[in-house]
């Protein structure tokens, strides 16, 4: 999604203004661009297709120095991909404003400035909010009052930042569902979308609330609330270090955040159980409260974080033997779901800024849920701010777009909530202890099957010229398959399908042949038998197998048959998170085979902040 950065500093902003889209580089963008004002009455403005080095080779050839500007990375929902459509977009060569979000009635606001006089020189939405914004300022208005006025016009989503080259003295910047962090420094302030974009210039943020416009100056920052009047919004201190979001000696981000998961899953589970106990207060204060009332539990998300509330389902009511439904949140929100009385309501998100988990959430407080909840990454999202209940993955920043660490730890803080909800409904206090113990062992159990990537890397040429795949597994890996082929067809763009192993004679057996690869994930458990028998019916029909194997399957190498043994003793709690391990690890192999850009594949974005 859109990147933004702002600055007003006593020296030149540019650099910081590029350094912070490069940290903003994997929420995904097709185009980048930058505005600076380098004296008062001039405006400097560059903008490139592609990539910030190809903004940074712009600035380069012709410089744009000058001590308040801003900055924007572009992922294009209203008009193509092109540098006229690229932000900041200028109006009047005063105003230049950079935009996250979608403006619903952009139609009718571009038709009415249209027939003021105004001519358009993009197909965004954006553009008619710095023509409303200059029209203020014509007619005299201060340009955080002009701002005030121009957002009251707007219906839908954004988050703005703007600045006059011919007093250039702030940034006004104002947000509705889409997120702004103001950053804090000596004799000079900043804004972004995310805390990451400013860490190397500063530790302290305030994070700005549903309607908040902020007047940004040197040397200080005004926040007036949706209602106009001035508010004090806390200032956090992030422990997150600058160099929190370097790629180190990994080829790849995802590469280095697969190879994060032992201490991730590690962290999550650190400190929140104690003697074989899960501690409820790692859920918040109203925990204690709100957990002896649930009598179950409707999960919403999307994409990744939805195939980790699948696997949540299997917690939950084979471990906790309480009722539990999972659903894509961009269709929950939509559904009017009928919630009968002691029902939680559970999000589970990476970012926390997902447009359908966010609305979701606001729908579910509207429906009569005991409480929501929120299993999330990102300490200061909307979705931690607005829930009852939260449990915090500590997963640290996740760059690659195709989510890897993220995912492996909300399985284990869903173990955890599963564990609590036992707990509290009177499940053996023995079977909850060695719940706990098997937990535990899982940063252990994915550090060596970490050590399984040369084997892994060895199948990957088997799937290089390949243009579809099948994902096979049953049970609580029927979503790790699930996950395993979203993973393959981001990032190495070759259609891959999941399914429950039973389901293949329903239907995609058709679809079986020698050039349709099939992976299954095989643990030892109770179904195991079963899913012997359907990866028999594919090799009957001459597919090709590629099984992750227990090593008491009985599953062996054979003709047209590969498998890699798994560790030994992974127990049905652990196999959702340790046979994730390999298929990240197909999948990331393929795509660098198959050269594709791994942590930003095309067309995605790491946080989907519109609809
Ligand atoms: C998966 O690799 C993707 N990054 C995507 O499916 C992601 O999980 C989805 O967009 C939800 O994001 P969230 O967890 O930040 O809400």
């Amino acid at each position: 999604m859109c990147g933004i950065v702002g600055a007003i500093a006593p020296q030149d902003v540019s650099p910081v203004l590029v350094e912070g889209l490069r940290r903003l580089e994997y929420r995904g963008y097709d185009s980048t661009g930058v505005a600076v004002a380098p004296q008062a009455g001039t405006l400097c403005l560059r903008r490139a297709v592609g990539k910030v080095a190809m903004l940074q080779q712009r600035l380069d050839a012709a410089p744009c120095a000058g001590p308040i500007g801003i900055a924007h990375s572009r992922w294009a929902t209203h008009g193509g991909v092109t540098e006229a459509n690229a932000h900041p977009h200028v109006s009047g060569d005063r105003i230049a404003l950079i935009h996250n979000g979608i403006i619903e009635n952009y139609v009718e606001l571009r038709s009415e400035l249209v027939a003021q006089g105004y001519a358009f020189a993009s197909e965004t939405d954006t553009e008619v909010i710095a023509h409303l914004v200059h029209d203020h300022v014509k007619q005299g208005l201060d340009l955080t009052v002009a701002v005030q006025q121009a957002v009251r016009r707007l219906t839908g989503a954004y988050a703005i930042v703007v600045f006059d080259a011919q007093q250039p003295d702030r940034i006004v910047v104002a947000r509705i569902a889409s997120p702004l962090v103001v950053g804090l420094a000596e004799g000079a302030n900043y804004v972004a979308s995310d805390v990451q974009a400013l860490l190397p210039v500063t530790k302290r943020f305030q994070f700005l609330e549903e309607g908040d416009v902020a007047d940004i100056r040197r040397d200080s920052v005004t926040i007036f609330d949706a209602d106009g009047h001035p508010v004090q919004r806390p200032v956090h201190e992030s422990s997150l270090s600058a160099d929190a979001v370097e790629r180190g000696e990994y080829a790849h981000y995802m590469l280095k955040e697969i190879h994060e998961q032992p201490r991730a899953i590690a962290d999550t589970l650190s400190e929140r159980i104690v003697s074989d106990h899960v501690l409820e207060a790692a859920f918040g204060p109203r925990a204690a409260q709100v957990l002896p009332l649930v009598q179950q539990v409707h999960i919403v998300a999307c994409g990744t974080s939805y195939h980790a509330g699948l696997v949540a389902r299997y917690y939950l009511e084979q471990g906790a033997r309480i009722p539990c439904t999972v659903e894509v949140a961009s269709e929950y929100r939509y559904r009017n779901p009928v919630v009968m009385p002691g029902t939680l309501f559970l999000a589970i998100s990476q970012s926390g800024e997902t447009a359908d988990t966010l609305a979701a959430l606001r729908e579910a407080r509207k429906l009569g849920y005991v409480a929501t909840a929120a299993i999330c990454n990102v300490p200061e999202s909307s979705l931690v701010r607005e829930s009852d209940l939260v449990l915090m993955t500590r997963a640290g920043p996740e760059i690659g777009v195709a989510s890897t660490k993220a995912f492996t730890t909300q399985l284990a803080a869903l173990g955890l909530l599963g564990l609590a909800i036992a707990q509290r409904r009177g499940i053996d206090r023995r079977i909850v202890a060695l719940y706990t113990r098997q937990m535990r062992q899982v940063p252990e159990m994915v550090e060596h099957t970490l050590k399984l990537d040369a084997a892994i890397r060895g199948w990957a040429q088997a799937f290089s010229d390949k243009h579809h795949a099948l994902f096979l597994g049953r049970g609580p890996t029927w979503p790790i398959a699930m996950e395993g082929a979203l993973k393959l067809k981001e990032i190495s763009y070759i259609h891959a399908e999941a399914y429950a192993a039973g389901e293949l004679k329903h239907g995609p057996l058709a679809l079986v042949d020698h050039d349709m690869p099939v992976i299954a994930v095989a643990p030892n458990n109770t179904l195991l038998e079963k899913l012997k028998s359907n990866l028999q019916e594919v090799r009957a029909r001459g597919g090709r197998l590629f099984v992750f194997a227990d090593p008491n399957t009985g599953i062996e190498p054979s003709e047209g048959v590969d498998v890699i043994t798994m560790p030994d003793h992974i127990e049905p709690l652990q196999a959702p998170l340790v046979y994730t391990i390999p298929l990240q690890l197909l999948s990331y192999h393929v795509a660098v085979l198959r050269g594709t850009d791994v942590d930003q594949p095309r067309n995605l974005a790491k946080s989907v902040t519109v609809e």
